[in-house]
């Protein structure tokens, strides 16, 4: 047998390429790994829920991507900018310049983060009575919405139910089962379709352009509102530009721009896809409505020109808008998702597919069988991987489904996960390979996770501050697969190897 010599030719041809993150370091956070007796008390005090842990338990922090990415130096710069006038400061006039570049609505009203901005745009356009439809609920957007008195209706494609499908684009409205909720109601009764970029609970799934103008299609028939949740529609524009036919070569600003041109207004947590670690944003095409939500911010975010940010903040929030349609960001961004998604993939770990834009997220069904539903697999799971690692995670699943409000029984939702959500700008690829080797360990002794049941459940949005506690030792199963070392193997006990 001859072994051809590799030419220069062919090594340039074959060797593989890594890419980095396109910035550098300049101020560092410390952060510190605890020890897993130290945890097991943590989360023990935190009710097993990883929103009560004191953030200085926590070693990598994967609870959310909101409000936790590192500010440019730019944006720092910008911050020396604020200027703190009460009324009509400049950089309010410098995110409504952002706004109308980048998302291209001409009516910007600030809020203090994306909440706000859904309550102002609820209360103005939903009735009591009124239908919602939207590709997915979220849990904020969901809460205004039925506090104006409206219900949600998911219409969603099937696809987004089912972790295992390899639907490029998951967020897209099933037009079918629009127009099934548009006959059965009548389009007097559903003010807006509510349409998320990307989709956060099916996964960080992203909508396509052509759905998207199909949906502003179907409701300019009808005469009902397209309303955005801009998000992270820059993290959408680029799924559209990498899987969308016909706009590889279109850049993530024109896309995004493309897709705010199908809604008649938007709302906008800037603590994710703007980069600032507070502030949101609601914006209107509609001159009269826009006057509306003025009439209304100032009673409960503050004057028309600020909506409860400092100057600053709104300096930072403008530059951070532009910064986060560069290609080299974005493409970074979501590469730093999917390097720890295939790592997980790699490990055989059950996880969403295709790999979200913000998020990797784990299927606790299926990972969990043992546990059933009504003993909350992904909040276990999420408390099992913080015991073993100090990695917080947060529970996307039956718990943040919360309770019907007309039956007040427990919501199902089809996807129960846990979700490693990346903040922006902020960890290494060294710190995602901890996190894919401590889910890994998990992984392999999944079967001593116990489930949980509530010792304190708040009515609105329980996930937050909802308190569990360990259920009893499920049936011999412990026991009889580890002998007398299973007490410490099981959930508690996880990580010991780690001190
Ligand atoms: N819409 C989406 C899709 C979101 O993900 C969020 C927040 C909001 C609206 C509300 O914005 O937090 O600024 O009031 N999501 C955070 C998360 C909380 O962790 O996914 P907010």
């Amino acid at each position: 047998m001859t072994i051809r010599a590799a030419t220069n030719e062919d090594t340039r041809v074959t060797r593989h390429r890594s890419w980095a993150e396109p910035w550098k370091i300049k101020v560092v956070e410390p952060i510190r790994m605890t020890t897993a007796s130290d945890r097991k008390r943590h989360i023990e005090e935190a009710g097993y829920n990883t929103f009560l842990l004191h953030s200085e338990h926590v070693y990598i922090d994967l609870l959310t991507d909101s409000g936790t990415s590192a500010m440019s130096d730019r944006q720092w710069a910008g911050m020396m900018l604020g200027d703190e006038a009460y009324a009509g400061s400049r950089n309010y006039y410098a995110l409504e310049d952002a706004v109308r570049t980048y998302y291209g609505f001409p009516e910007l009203i600030p809020t203090h983060q994306g909440r706000g901005a859904e309550h102002l745009l609820s209360t103005i356009l939903i009735k009591p009575g009124d239908h919602v439809p939207g590709n997915m609920y979220f849990t904020t957007t969901r809460a205004h919405q039925e506090l104006a008195g409206a219900t949600f209706h998911d219409v969603i494609i099937d696809e987004a139910h089912d972790p295992t499908s390899e639907h490029p684009f998951k967020g897209d409205v099933d037009l079918g089962k629009l127009s099934t909720l548009v006959k059965r109601y009548g389009a007097s009764r559903i003010p807006y379709v509510s349409v998320a970029a990307t989709v956060n609970l099916a996964g960080g799934q992203p909508i396509r352009l052509a759905n998207l103008r199909q949906v502003a299609d179907f409701c300019r028939m009808h005469g009902i509102k397209v309303i955005l949740d801009a998000t992270r529609a820059v993290e959408n524009a680029w799924f559209i530009q990498q899987r969308e036919p016909g706009m590889r070569h279109v850049t993530v600003a024109e896309i995004l721009k493309m897709m705010c041109e199908c809604a008649d207004g938007a709302t906008m947590s800037g603590k994710k896809d703007s980069l600032v670690n507070i502030g949101g944003w609601l914006a209107l095409r509609d001159r009269g409505l826009a006057e509306q939500a003025r009439g209304l911010v100032v009673v409960y975010e503050g004057l028309h020109t600020y909506g409860g940010l400092a100057g600053r903040d709104m300096e930072a929030m403008a530059i951070g808008i532009a910064e986060s349609v560069e290609e080299d960001y974005i493409r970074s961004r979501i590469g730093q998702v999917h390097y720890l998604g295939q790592q997980l993939i790699g490990l055989g770990v059950p996880v969403v597919k295709p790999l979200g834009g913000h998020a990797v997220f784990l299927d606790a069904a299926a990972m969990l069988p043992h546990i059933p539903r009504s003993e909350f697999p992904a909040q276990a799971l999420a408390s099992a991987l913080y015991v073993e690692s100090g990695v917080r995670a947060m529970e996307r699943g039956t718990v943040s489904a919360g309770r019907d409000p007309e039956t007040g029984e427990n919501r199902t939702p089809s996807l129960e996960l846990v979700r490693l959500t990346i903040p922006r700008r902020v960890y290494t690829q060294a710190h995602m390979d901890v996190v894919a080797e401590s889910v890994a360990e998990v992984f392999d002794r999944r079967r001593y996770v116990r489930g949980l049941r509530f010792t304190y459940e708040p009515k609105l949005l329980r996930f937050f501050q909802a308190r569990f506690e360990l259920v009893a030792r499920p049936a011999a199963s412990v026991v009889t697969e580890m002998g007398s070392d299973s007490n410490s193997r099981e959930i508690g006990e996880i990580g010991v190897r780690l001190q």
